[in-house]
């Protein structure tokens, strides 16, 4: 198959995206707009200054700049904008489902009430469904950074919002922060009934991905992408069929593969995991969710039309919709292989 045929395939086909944080789809633009809207001076003179400060070292690097591009959303309006800007993106991507992490830690340490916060969102999330048919959940992130008593204390600042969200994430500096540190208040949450996924094995070592499986009970593994330095958590991941939430121009960027043709998609879909593509935070790692498929699939001729229906398919089935919204995307993805002649898996 051609490049420019699996290109046009992988952008047409429906799928879900279950790894975007939303402070990480604000575009430099969208920071100085708001900047100016809330008569905050940003440490960058403008738009091109900001741009050119996009070469990270690794993940601590680029947070630093994360947190100090977020200081500019305040208000409920702001946060209904950010959102507003990425479902408008995703459904013009063929997303028809999305999971959204959000952090609350890093607002409310600004003073910004976590109702402006989740409202904003959820007007957003809420909007994007009755106009594009599009489902967005969200999810609350702990810092790990920060101690697991500041999660606990988010926790329940959370909870009169409890309809609001799916679960709870767990993001931030990976080394030096164990999944164990998070024991209690995840267990917590799962009392709560809310879904549960963590951050593991993007700069952590493989023993957080085991960790994040065995202390917090997660269903889901974002990134996941240095279990391949332990084969037998490879066997576990794929065994137990537990989600990877793969973002490949995030890890190019923050330098856990050097290039994308260097990416492991390829081995960890042979090793028979449950592989996903997704975007991260798309405005400072070079694109959003069809960007990481092409650009992707471009850089890795190995992958074609099967691993595609395999990724989208992935999708749907590790996201936490219902049943019946699995089932009915599943049928529009196979339908759309079948139109194109392509071999479904
Ligand atoms: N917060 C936003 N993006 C993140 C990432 N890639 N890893 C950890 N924390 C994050
Ligand atoms: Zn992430």
């Amino acid at each position: 198959m051609s490049s420019e045929r699996i290109a046009a395939l992988l952008r047409r086909m429906p799928k879900a995206e279950l790894h975007i944080h939303i402070e990480g789809s604000l575009e430099p633009e969208t920071m100085f707009r708001l900047a100016e809207r809330n008569h905050l001076r940003l440490p960058w003179s403008n738009v091109d200054a900001l741009r050119a400060a996009y070469d990270f070292a690794d993940l601590q690097s680029f947070l630093d700049l994360y947190y100090a591009g977020a200081a500019v959303l305040r208000k409920e309006e702001d946060f209904f904008d950010l959102a507003w800007a990425y479902l408008e993106r995703a459904a013009a991507e063929q997303v028809v489902h999305a999971e959204i992490f959000f952090d609350p830690q890093t607002h409310s340490a600004r003073g910004v009430p976590i109702e402006a916060v989740v409202g904003g969102l959820e007007h957003a999330c809420r909007r994007a469904h009755a106009e594009f048919g599009l489902s967005a959940r969200l999810i609350l992130c702990f810092l790990r950074h920060l101690s697991e008593e500041e999660a606990f204390a988010t926790l329940g600042q959370a909870l009169p919002h409890r309809r609001h969200f799916i679960g709870v994430g767990l993001d931030s500096a990976e080394r030096g922060n164990p999944p164990a540190k998070f024991a209690r208040v995840f267990a917590r949450a799962r009392e709560l009934g809310l879904h549960v996924v963590a951050h593991a094995g993007e700069e952590g070592p493989p023993a957080y991905i085991s960790g994040a499986l065995d202390a917090l009970g997660v269903e889901r593994i974002d990134h996941g992408v240095r279990c391949v330095e332990e084969p037998a958590l490879v066997e576990r991941l794929a065994r137990e069929r537990v989600p990877l939430t793969v973002c490949p121009l995030s890890n190019v960027k923050l330098r856990v593969f050097p290039t994308l043709a260097q990416h492991n998609l390829p081995a960890l879909l042979d090793a028979g995991i449950v592989a996903t593509v997704n975007s991260d935070d798309p405005a400072y790692f070079g694109g959003y969710i069809n960007r990481n498929f092409v650009d992707t699939f471009a850089a890795l001729p190995q992958l074609g039309a099967p691993h595609a229906y395999r990724l989208a398919r992935n999708s749907f089935e590790a996201s936490f919709a219902p049943a019946a919204d699995k089932s009915r995307w599943i049928a529009q993805l196979d339908a759309l292989f079948a139109a194109e002649g392509l071999r479904a898996g």
